[in-house]
This record gives structure tokens, C-alpha cells and sequence, in this order.
């Protein structure tokens, strides 16, 4: 997949811009506080109809304007793709999401017209903190390549939502109880197709990180992934849940809330069969990510039959030279967007298109 264009309009500290990347590595360099995210995350809007930064869209409107746009063009295998995004402070629908001219009802079909992984420093938090972290970035891969899942996804938040509700309204009204049995069934029939999805992919993951992880230390460590469930490896996952939701169902009326479900899976990320979160050093929690993201990066390719686009977002400056060649030698094969501050970060990656970016003003070299 090839992005063909970007166009921004009072996006974030952008009045207008047109982005017209290179097949190859196109850079976004400038002092700190200039936009070069701000490009990522517009790119990461038309991936995934949300920022990776800010739950709240308008947030992304430029401030004293009423609406923001962003416009992204792809070339795919079977064509060429367009996803317009306008965000809204006072229409009643805050996000309008277009599919070329045609008006979408629902965000996830957006989905697939422009495929993306992104590396940001923040992406250490994968490997150091909770669980939540580690949910996101699988729920993230799996979104983009299968919009049936996001909205498994979705079905299976607000089922997790009124359950809670439920439980709370209970301890006023003991009547009430029978109905949870209604959420418990909607709760482990998604949660069992999460479930699923999620032990494929992360095992697949776990095996290209490993081989990632294996080139970037010279062999010398061992990476894997495993996924931590109540419902992995179950022979019914949702058979599995509905049972283990039932046995706590007194702790749950008692806690006011569910606890037990998907919404609790984790990921268990080791290396050398010690827990990487707590065992392993800086260095090799950021190279532990990068594997991870590599990894990301090929499945998504084999998923899709053809490589999604790459941004990377002040990485750079973060790896040890060693680290930042295995890197580029990656970059040469897929379309990257990258930022940095500083374009000595880049020696020896092939540079297409360098846009300097000063103030929310793009000028192409
Ligand atoms: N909604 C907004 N409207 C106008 N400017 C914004 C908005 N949100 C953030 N900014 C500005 O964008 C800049 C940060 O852009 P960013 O892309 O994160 O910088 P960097 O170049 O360091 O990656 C800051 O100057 C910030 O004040
Ligand atoms: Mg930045």
C-alpha cells in the first residue's frame, strides 16, 4: 500500500497542508513543537478513525476554528482508496467519515483503506506498564486487518458497560439479578470471537518477534509472547467464560463490577523466559518493542498481501546506532513516514521527500 496524499486543513496547528509522499522514506524534521506529529497522528486518524494520543477528536480541531479536516489518499493492490475525516466542535455528529463520495454510517468502515503501524517512544509503555497498554496494541493490529473484530470489539465494551451498570442498579433493586444472565451470554459470545482472534495473532506475533528479536541481539536473547486469558487455549472460549463468569458472579455483585472477561487478557512479554517488564533493562525493553513493532509490521503484510505503511515517530534518536541500522535496512522495503528533529538520525537510509516543518508550516526540500 502507497500513500499518495495527505491534505490537512485546520488540523491541529495546521491551516492547510498537502503532504505528497515518496514510494520510499519521507521525513518530517524540525525543532520540537512544530507539527511533525501532528502529521502522524492525522495519518493515524484515517488508519483507525481515532488519534493515538487524545480519545477526545476535538481536541484535534485547530483552536478559534470550528471544524477540522483530513483528507488520505492510497494506493492498494486493487486500487485506489480515499478517506475523508471532518471533525466538528457544534454539528450534532462530531465525525464525519467518508469512503471516497460515499458517506459512512458506522466509523469502522474506514478500516483497510489506509493500513498503518506506528512507532512512538511511547511504545516502550507496551513492554513497562499494565495490562491495558498491551490490549490496546493488539486491539489496534487486529482492528485494521479485520473490521469484524473492532466491532466485536465495540459490542463487546457496551455489554461490558451495562453489565456494570446492572450490577450497581442490583444492590438497589435485588430483583434485577436474573437479567444478568442476558449480558453474561452477549459478553462471552463476543468475548469467545475476541478471544479467538486474539490467541492467532499473538501467536503468530510472538513467533515473527522472535525471529525479530533473534536478528536484532545476534541470537543472544529469546523473545516470546504469549497470550494470558481466561479463555485462551479453551477448547469452547465461550462455553469457558460463561462458566467462569457464573463462579464469580457473587464477587462481581459484591465489587459492583465485572471480573472476569477479555476486558482482563493480557499479554506476557519475556525474554529469556523472565518477564520483560520486570527484568529487563532499558535497552532491552526498547529493543524487546521494536521487535514487536517489526513484527507487527510483517504480519500485517502477510495478512493483507501487501505491506502497510510504516511511521516513526522520533524513534531515531532513541536506538543505539546498531539498533538504528538493523532499522533502516527494514524501511528500505515499505513506505515510512518519519520524523526527527535532527536529519543526522537518518544517515544512511535513503531519503525521498524531506518536508521542514516550522509552526504548523510545511516547505518541501
Ligand atoms: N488544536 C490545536 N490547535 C492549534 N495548535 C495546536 C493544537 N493542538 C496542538 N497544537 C500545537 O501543535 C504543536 C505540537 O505539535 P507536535 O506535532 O506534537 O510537535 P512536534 O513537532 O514536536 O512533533 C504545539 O505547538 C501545540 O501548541
Ligand atoms: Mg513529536
Amino acid at each position: 500500500m502507497q500513500v499518495k496524499s495527505i491534505r490537512l486543513k485546520n488540523f491541529r496547528n495546521y491551516e492547510q497542508a498537502l503532504i505528497e509522499p515518496d514510494a520510499g522514506v519521507t521525513v518530517f524534521t524540525g525543532p520540537n513543537a512544530q507539527g511533525k506529529t501532528n502529521i502522524i497522528e492525522a495519518l493515524h486518524l484515517c488508519c483507525l478513525g481515532r488519534s493515538h494520543r487524545t480519545p477526545r477528536d476535538e481536541e484535534l480541531i485547530r483552536w478559534g476554528c470550528e471544524e477540522a479536516f483530513v483528507k488520505t489518499q492510497t494506493l492498494q493492490q486493487d486500487g485506489t482508496h480515499e478517506v475523508s475525516i471532518l471533525l466538528s466542535r457544534r454539528q450534532k455528529k462530531k465525525k464525519n467519515v467518508r469512503i471516497g463520495a460515499h458517506p459512512a454510517e458506522r466509523i469502522g468502515e474506514l478500516l483497510g483503506h489506509v493500513c498503518g503501524v506506528l512507532f512512538s517512544p511511547e511504545d516502550l509503555m507496551i513492554v513497562k506498564s499494565g495490562p491495558a497498554e498491551r490490549r490496546r496494541f493488539i486491539d489496534m493490529q487486529l482492528s485494521q486487518l479485520r473490521p469484524a473484530y473492532f466491532y466485536a470489539l465495540q459490542r463487546a465494551q457496551r455489554a461490558l458497560n451495562q453489565r456494570n451498570a446492572l450490577l450497581k442498579e442490583i444492590a438497589r433493586q435485588p430483583a434485577l439479578r436474573s437479567t444478568l444472565d442476558m449480558w453474561d451470554e452477549q459478553l462471552a459470545a463476543c468475548g469467545a470471537q475476541i478471544a479467538q482472534n486474539r490467541q492467532e495473532a499473538i501467536e503468530a506475533l510472538s513467533l515473527c518477534a522472535h525471529q525479530a528479536h533473534a536478528s536484532l541481539t545476534e541470537g543472544r536473547e529469546d523473545l516470546s509472547v504469549r497470550y494470558v486469558s481466561v479463555a485462551a487455549q479453551a477448547a469452547d472460549p465461550k462455553q469457558t467464560l460463561l462458566e467462569r463468569m457464573h463462579a464469580a458472579r457473587q464477587e462481581d455483585l459484591r465489587r459492583m463490577t465485572t471480573t472476569v472477561g477479555v476486558h482482563r487478557d493480557d499479554l506476557e512479554i519475556t525474554i529469556d523466559g523472565k518477564p520483560a517488564r520486570l527484568f529487563a533493562s532499558q535497552g532491552q525493553q526498547r529493543s524487546a518493542v521494536l521487535s514487536l513493532k517489526l513484527a507487527q509490521l510483517e504480519l500485517a503484510r502477510r495478512e493483507r498481501g501487501e505491506a502497510p505503511v510504516l511511521m516513526l515517530d522520533d524513534v531515531m534518536s532513541e536506538l543505539d546506532p546498531a539498533r538504528r541500522r538493523q532499522l533502516i535496512e527494514r524501511i528500505d522495503r515499505v513506505q515510512t513516514f518519519v520524523t526527527c528533529t535532527d536529519l543526522a538520525d537518518l544517515a544512511g537510509a535513503k531519503k525521498g521527500a524531506v518536508y521542514h516543518v516550522s509552526g504548523g508550516t510545511l516547505t518541501r526540500e
